[in-house]
């Protein structure tokens, strides 16, 4: 499922991020790109020991944490440390699919790409081209946010970053490990999870409530790997 999480970051976070990037070391994306995707990939990263990333990456995770429809939408065991990449004039990404196990930086943990992330950073007026383009079973999807906005997606999917013809295009990316690792699944508690929130919000007759709450959470009890 593709979900969009508007306005994850404040201003005052966006601005502090920004802020932080613009004294960071940018360098070659293709430095952390396995040897496929290193063909058709052309951009400039943070590099994950740069302090200016670091200090960036937890003002995101700060703001992951408090965020309720992330928290339904990923059901998040892990988050990788955000990464950050910028996209200039004539930058692309082509047609790739993300590492499946990514070692975390700095521990000897690896994590699951269950979930793909990319939280815009640039207002959307500040450039052209850069849209994400995720391919899905109904077709491809280009996405193309306000800065603070946050898209989700099955880390399973087909994507590509269609070339920057106009400005900058900045980004945070990163990965989340699951509870729950298939997409189907993780999905119908979505979407169930948001029909019930529905529900409460309309003051539905409680006794209806607990029930479909306690189904909700007996499913994720069969499904999540902790
Ligand atoms: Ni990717």
């Amino acid at each position: 499922m593709i979900a969009r999480i508007s306005s994850l970051l404040s201003a005052d976070e966006l601005a502090a991020i920004r802020r932080r990037l613009e004294a960071g070391a940018w360098a070659d994306g293709r430095l952390t790109a396995g040897y496929q995707s290193a063909e058709v990939k052309s951009n400039l990263q943070l590099p994950q020991s740069d302090p200016a990333a670091r200090e960036a990456g937890e003002i995101v995770l700060r703001a992951l944490e408090r965020s309720p429809l992330f928290a339904s939408a990923a059901l998040p065991r892990h988050v990788y440390p955000p990464l950050f990449n910028r996209y200039e004039v004539g930058m692309a990404f082509g047609a790739h699919i993300d590492n499946a196990v990514r070692p975390i930086p700095g521990t000897p943990h690896r994590l699951r790409t269950d979930v793909s992330a990319t939280l815009f950073l640039s207002p959307a007026h500040e450039y052209d081209g850069g849209e994400l383009r995720i391919e899905d079973t109904y077709g491809a999807h280009s996405v193309k946010l306000e800065a603070g906005d946050l898209i989700v997606y099955p880390a399973s999917s087909v994507h590509s970053v269609a070339p920057v013809t106009r400005g900058a295009r900045i980004a945070a990316f990163f990965w989340i490990q699951s509870l729950v690792r298939d997409d189907a699944a993780r999905t119908l508690l979505f979407e169930l999870d948001t029909a019930i929130r529905g529900l409460a919000a309309q003051a539905a007759d409680r006794d209806s409530l607990v029930r479909l709450t306690g189904c909700y959470h007996n499913l994720l009890r069969r499904w999540a790997e902790l």
